[in-house]
């Protein structure tokens, strides 16, 4: 099962990316995470990454695609994966499909995390991220045990520095003008699936349950 989350910065791809690759068994695979790593490490991809990712840019097509295609290309996907955070380009888009076509293979589900921009800036600065193990929590939604710890691997949680307000907005700005054209990439070849994504959390994992059965 090969499924792409698709939704604003904000809008919870990553939560429910998560929740999908544990019930369905395929690895969740997000670009932004592996960014993020790579900044953590002082990789020489991360530093380049930084330098878009912390004005809410997007890092370069040419970059993002062969890190993509290279992680796809891994034993453990071999059943299937959910992508969470690429494509975000019609371009990056136009590649991945190429890339599976050749192995005569396509996209099964495209899901659309449909929720306002006004209510993704409220939940931006209340987000608390693990840049180690890559989980997520809100301050108020999804508080960890102990405050700033990580519960799954003890580390230090922090404040991404791509959601200071400021750059939350570039970051939407980029999303529609960039990434939104993508709903109509998908729908066109028929796998498209939106849900609401303003409700609790468990609701919109439901909805996604329901579409993948
Ligand atoms: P990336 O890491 O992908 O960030 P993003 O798309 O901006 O998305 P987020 O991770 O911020 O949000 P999310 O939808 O995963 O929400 P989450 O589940 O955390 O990318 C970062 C940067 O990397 C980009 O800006 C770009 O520079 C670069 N990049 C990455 N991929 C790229 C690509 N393909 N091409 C080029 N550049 C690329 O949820 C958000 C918060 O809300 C959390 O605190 C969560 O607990 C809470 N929450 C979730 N669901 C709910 C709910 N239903 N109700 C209440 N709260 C909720
Ligand atoms: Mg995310």
């Amino acid at each position: 099962m090969k499924i792409i989350m698709l939704g604003a910065p904000g809008a919870g791809k990553g939560t429910q990316a998560k929740m999908i690759a544990e019930k369905y068994g395929v690895p969740h695979i997000s670009t932004g995470d592996i960014f993020r790593a790579n900044i953590k490490n002082g990789t020489e991809l991360g530093m380049e990454a930084k330098k878009y990712m912390d004005q809410g840019l997007l890092v370069p097509d040419e970059l993002t695609v062969k890190i993509l295609l290279d992680r796809v290309a891994n034993e453990d996907c071999k059943n299937g994966y959910v992508l969470d955070g690429f494509p975000r380009t019609i371009p990056q888009a136009e590649v991945l499909d190429k890339a599976l076509t050749e192995l005569g293979d396509k996209i099964d589900y495209a899901i659309d995390v449909d929720v306002p921009d006004e209510n993704i800036v409220k939940r931006m600065g209340g987000r608390r991220a693990c840049l180690s193990c890559g989980a997520t929590y809100h301050i108020e939604h999804v508080p960890p045990k102990s405050e700033g710890i990580c519960d799954k691997c003890g580390q230090e949680l922090v404040l991404r520095d791509d959601d200071k307000p400021e750059t939350v907005k570039n970051r939407l700005n980029v999303y529609h003008e960039q990434t939104q054209p993508l709903i109509e990439f998908y729908t066109k070849k028929g796998v498209l699936k939106a849900v609401d994504g303003t409700v609790d959390m468990k609701d919109v994992f439901a909805a996604i349950v329901e579409i993948l059965g």
